[in-house]
């Protein structure tokens, strides 16, 4: 049974490798003071270390409600579970006194060129990303943490997803799955195995202008994106090529090969193998320069039912991890501003978030460095 440890510089759910199910919940913080929100924090801390490391729950006793919902059982099996949480921009509105310590880049998320925002599916004080290796345990995590937050956390808005994870292929580290316009997604991922990447990459260290309390952290950005997949279907597969600058069935470049392969700009300036408006070629020019644009995707797909017109609702929680959210996912997203990828595509919801650093050890809980 895979239990990930709890304990560390930083929390699981960003290099973890991906669990076959994920969910993003946000929640309004309701507590109303510095006390509260303390108060709030150890909860969560010891909910979590509880659920990802799995046992018993207590004793039945007729006379109180059942102390766990019971959905998996008498014994919680851990599952590949992990609890990622996060905070909003608008935690630090003052409410708590947080200004001063506001992650410098976390800001409220803006309209893109693209966006249909829709309102109920914005932003949020406080995220939780749950991931695991079946929704079941996701939803029994989330039960737990409801029901021990009472008066303190009010759901605003959730959405989960699915990935269906492929076999490893041979040099292939973090694993990639298809989405639902059926492409190998995550094929360019940085490795989250190579610890030195993702210091310079993911996590916020003491060198980066924030403050003391979010070295270890990391910004999450969010994006519910609409797939339009009825008319998706219906184009023809040279173009849905063209569209991401890759083979379908593959994941190789255009120019071939293999999915690990890496697409040779520089001998194709005029993007007559990888179009120059390509999604890939857009969202990494891989340039000198764009490097430190680089950002760690961790999406799932999503299936939410039927629109009134008859049309699939599916599509991608697209979730990424930065140590700049402006150096990463604002700069990738406003250089795919415009691409042909958009004609099926329609982001719905999101917002920004810090992930918190790690609880260390027992006696440490999330978020003591603010409090
Ligand atoms: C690459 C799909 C949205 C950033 C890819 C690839 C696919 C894909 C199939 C190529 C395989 C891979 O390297 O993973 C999609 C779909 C999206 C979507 C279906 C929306 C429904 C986004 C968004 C961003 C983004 C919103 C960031 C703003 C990237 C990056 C790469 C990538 C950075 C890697 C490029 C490279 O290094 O070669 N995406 N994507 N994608 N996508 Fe997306």
């Amino acid at each position: 049974e895979l239990a990930y440890p709890f304990h560390g510089p930083h929390q699981q759910g960003i290099t973890t490798p991906r669990q076959a199910s994920g969910m993003l919940v946000s929640f309004d913080v309701l507590a109303r003071d510095r006390e509260g929100l303390d108060t709030l924090l150890r909860t969560l801390t010891t909910r979590i270390a509880f659920l990802t490391q799995g046992g018993a729950y207590p004793q039945r006793d007729p006379r109180f409600p059942p102390p766990d919902s019971g959905i998996l059982g008498p014994r919680i099996p851990p599952d590949g579970l992990s609890v990622t949480v996060a905070l909003g921009a608008s935690l630090f509105d003052d409410r708590f006194g947080l200004a001063p310590a506001r992650p410098r880049h976390l800001e409220r998320m803006q309209g893109f060129p693209n966006d249909a925002l829709d309102a109920a599916r914005c932003h949020g004080d406080l995220a939780l990303q749950i991931c695991a290796n079946t929704l079941d345990t996701a939803y029994h995590a989330l039960r737990d943490i409801i029901k021990h937050t009472p008066g303190s956390l009010l759901v605003r808005w959730k959405q989960e997803g699915n990935v269906p994870l492929l076999p490893p292929s041979p040099g292939d580290i973090d694993g990639s799955a298809r989405n639902f316009l059926g492409f190998r997604d995550g094929t360019a991922n940085p490795s989250a195995q190579d610890k030195a990447l993702m210091d310079e990459l993911i996590w916020v260290d003491p060198q980066r202008d924030e403050p003391d309390w979010a070295v270890g952290g990391s910004y999450m950005a969010v994006r519910i994106i609409r797939n339009y997949v009825e008319r998706w279907d219906r184009t023809p597969l040279g173009e849905q090529e063209a569209i991401f600058g890759r083979e379908k069935m593959s994941g190789a470049p255009l120019s071939g090969g293999v999915e690990q392969d890496v697409p040779d700009y520089a001998s194709d300036p005029e993007g007559k193998i990888t179009p120059l408006d390509a999604h890939i070629r857009l969202a990494n020019p891989r340039t000198p320069e764009t490097e430190k644009n680089r950002i760690l995707r961790r999406p799932f797909n999503y299936s939410n039912g039927v629109e009134p017109n008859g049309q699939l609702d599916m599509g991608l929680l697209f979730i990424c991890f930065q140590a700049d959210l402006q150096e990463g996912f604002i700069t990738v997203q406003k250089r795919l501003d415009g691409e042909p990828l958009e004609e099926y595509i329609k982001p719905v919801g999101g917002g920004y978030f810090f992930v918190l650093p790690g609880a260390r050890d027992e006696q440490d809980y999330l978020g003591r460095g603010l409090m």
